[in-house]
């Protein structure tokens, strides 16, 4: 189910934004307008139906610092992320702990989670199939009935984590079960005492993990299942060179043999560039493509030599999942939309608050 549209509201320098989404999408702007808040957004989507939004925002800084900090607006403060997909339409709200003079609460940069919601679109109807409210919760089973959430559920996670039964539930399911396929990668450790430097026990590896650290496990991976397009692809971003991928008793390794260069280079003598390249060939051509695949600033230390066979891998990962792009390079956002047609979403700051650059035509 590719996304066909976001809307966010409230969080950090989001404070109110509409964006119809493509199958490659490219948001692109200069440094502090909200590419990654925009990107971890969408993230904090996928942590939600994986009971896991409580912990994403901690990773933020909590509850209070995720909230847009500019003047204060009409309403309760809330932060609202709302995704459309086919014909379902997904939407969590969350603000903070309700404070309380006579208790200081250690939680109190927890989220709570204050509405949540899906509807099932047909036509210009839309029926409920999901809404919660801080602590009620009203699903509607396969038969079309309306049934009360039968068990207390946690205020700082979503209902669709939490979902019991879900045969009862196919389509609240199946929504969920989607949401936790989306695939993000926004940080590839490449530092001398990365895992992904080193030799490893490695496992048939169809996905690679989010900070690149079974890269060989994933690249063997690829080899097994079609050595010709992941060579292809090495040779064509450096020229002459060849990708050796070997298993030494379980333990895989990988380097790059190179013209000029009389042994082939291993994963400790490799650029911290050229390792995260490596990354980014084993997401995107990965045998098993998820419906969305989210890259945040894929172009960081990449050479800019590479960032042409970068976008090409792109468009074509683009042929198996929906994509999404934020990135700082205005030549990485034009090759992309050379190739495949789709022109970036430019985004700027206005008053603190990030906004689309409505084009001239
Ligand atoms: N709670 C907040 N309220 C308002 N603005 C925020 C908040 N948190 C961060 N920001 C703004 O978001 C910007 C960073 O956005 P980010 O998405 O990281 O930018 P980039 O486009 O460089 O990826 C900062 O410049 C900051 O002004
Ligand atoms: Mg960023």
């Amino acid at each position: 189910m590719p996304i066909t549209e976001l809307q966010i509201s409230g969080y950090r320098s989001v404070t109110g934004l509409v964006l119809p989404l493509d199958q490659i999408n490219v948001l692109t702007g200069p440094n502090g307008c909200g590419k990654s808040n925009l990107y971890r957004s969408l993230y904090l989507l996928t942590m939600a139906a994986q009971g896991q939004f409580a912990r994403a925002i901690a990773d933020e800084g909590g509850m209070p610092s995720v909230l847009w900090a500019g003047s204060r607006r009409k309403g309760p403060v809330r932060m609202t992320i709302n995704v459309s997909m086919d014909m379902l339409t997904y939407e969590i709200s969350s603000g903070l702990v309700p404070s309380d003079p006579e208790f200081d609460d250690p939680f109190k940069l927890d989220p709570r989670i204050k509405e949540e919601n899906v509807w099932f679109r047909t036509g210009k109807s839309r029926q409920v199939l999901l809404e919660r409210a801080t602590s009620t919760a009203m699903l509607r089973d396969s038969e079309g009935n309306r049934t009360s959430y039968p068990m207390t559920f946690s205020e700082t996670e979503s209902i669709l984590s939490q979902l019991k039964e879900p045969h009862r539930f196919p389509q609240l399911s199946a929504l969920q079960q989607e949401l936790r396929q989306w695939r993000f990668y926004h940080h590839f450790r490449t530092d001398p005492d990365a895992p992904l430097r080193h030799p490893q026990i490695g496992v048939f590896t169809p996905v690679l993990s989010h900070d690149g650290s079974d890269l060989a496990a994933a690249l063997m991976t690829i080899t097994r299942v079609d050595a010709n397009d992941i060579q292809e692809a090495v040779s064509y971003a450096f020229p002459y060179s060849r990708l050796i991928v070997q298993a030494d008793s379980g333990r895989f390794s990988f380097g790059l043999s190179m013209p000029g260069i009389s042994r082939p280079l291993d994963a400790r003598e490799l650029s911290d560039g050229t390792i995260r390249y490596l990354c980014l060939l084993a997401a995107l051509l990965t045998p098993r493509p998820p419906t969305l695949l989210a890259l945040n600033e894929p172009e960081t230390s990449l050479h800019p030599d590479l960032l042409e066979p970068l976008a090409r891998l792109i468009v074509k990962a683009s042929h198996s999942s929906q994509i999404w792009i934020t990135t700082h390079s205005l030549a990485l956002a034009n090759y992309i939309e050379s190739y495949s047609g789709t022109a970036p979403v430019r985004l700027e700051k206005v008053d603190g608050e990030t906004r689309v650059i409505e084009e001239d035509y």
